[in-house]
């Protein structure tokens, strides 16, 4: 299982980070956010004062920062430069900031590059919106999880509430609209979905439903999964 990759790729509010956390934990493979990777980026162009579509310093700035993963840890720390920024990258403002950066293309080459020796290492279950089509185009194992947008908003709403937020379910909607309206549209590695993906719609499903219907497609490709 070692070199095994699973790409999940979707929008956002679709249950990316909870399945593949826990069909990581089924697979005994580390958990890969790349979500986060490019949150803790525009983190950084934050706090330095850099715009989020400034391409010339962001692309300066990846290639001199470092983003890792906490090993072993559920859900995974994310690393800045050797400092846990696991729960600064959860905001409304990092999230829309994370889509600008990540249409960027040379951030998206020094992230990719990243993700890639992340995977090489011991596998993975890699998350995001261009893993199965440019991270790992070459894995059979790729899943594009989907749902209505209404329940996209409503599953992000109940989350934000849950830490504490009042933002109104409108603003969460129109926020993640705008978000995945950008996601998709970007002329580099913009969201899409071909043949080669297993699609899921999670609307009407539990999430160990979606944890289940990705197992067992992975057992039909021969893995050796429990
Ligand atoms: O999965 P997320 O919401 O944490 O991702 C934050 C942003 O990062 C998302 O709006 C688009 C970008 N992203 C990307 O372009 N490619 C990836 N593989 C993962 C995320």
């Amino acid at each position: 299982m070692a070199s095994t990759i699973v790409a999940i790729d979707g929008p956002s509010g679709v249950g990316k980070t909870t399945a593949s956390k826990l069909v990581a934990e089924r697979l005994g493979l580390p958990h890969i956010d790349t979500g986060a990777m490019y949150r803790a980026l525009a983190l950084k162009a934050k706090r330095l004062g850099i715009a989020f579509d400034d391409a010339e310093r962001l692309a300066g700035l990846a290639s001199s920062t470092t983003i890792d993963f906490v090993p072993g840890t559920r859900p995974p720390r994310v690393l800045l430069d050797g400092a846990d920024v696991s729960d600064a990258i959860r905001t409304p403002e990092i999230s829309m900031g994370a889509s600008t950066v990540s249409s960027v293309p040379a951030v998206r080459r020094a992230l990719v590059r990243m993700q890639q020796d992340l995977g090489e290492r011991a596998g993975g279950v890699l998350e995001g919106r261009d893993i199965g089509t440019k991270v790992f185009p070459g894995t059979p194992l790729k899943f594009f999880l989907d749902a209505r947008a209404g329940v996209r908003a409503e599953r992000r709403f109940r989350e934000l509430q849950a830490k504490g937020s009042d933002v109104p379910l409108e603003t969460v909607a129109r926020e993640m609209e705008e978000r995945d309206a950008q996601d998709s549209t970007r002329a580099d590695s913009p969201l899409t979905c071909d043949d080669s993906y297993t699609r899921i719609d999670t609307s009407d499903l539990t999430i160990d439903q979606v944890v289940d219907a990705i197992v067992a497609r992975i057992r039909q490709f021969g893995e050796d999964v429990s």
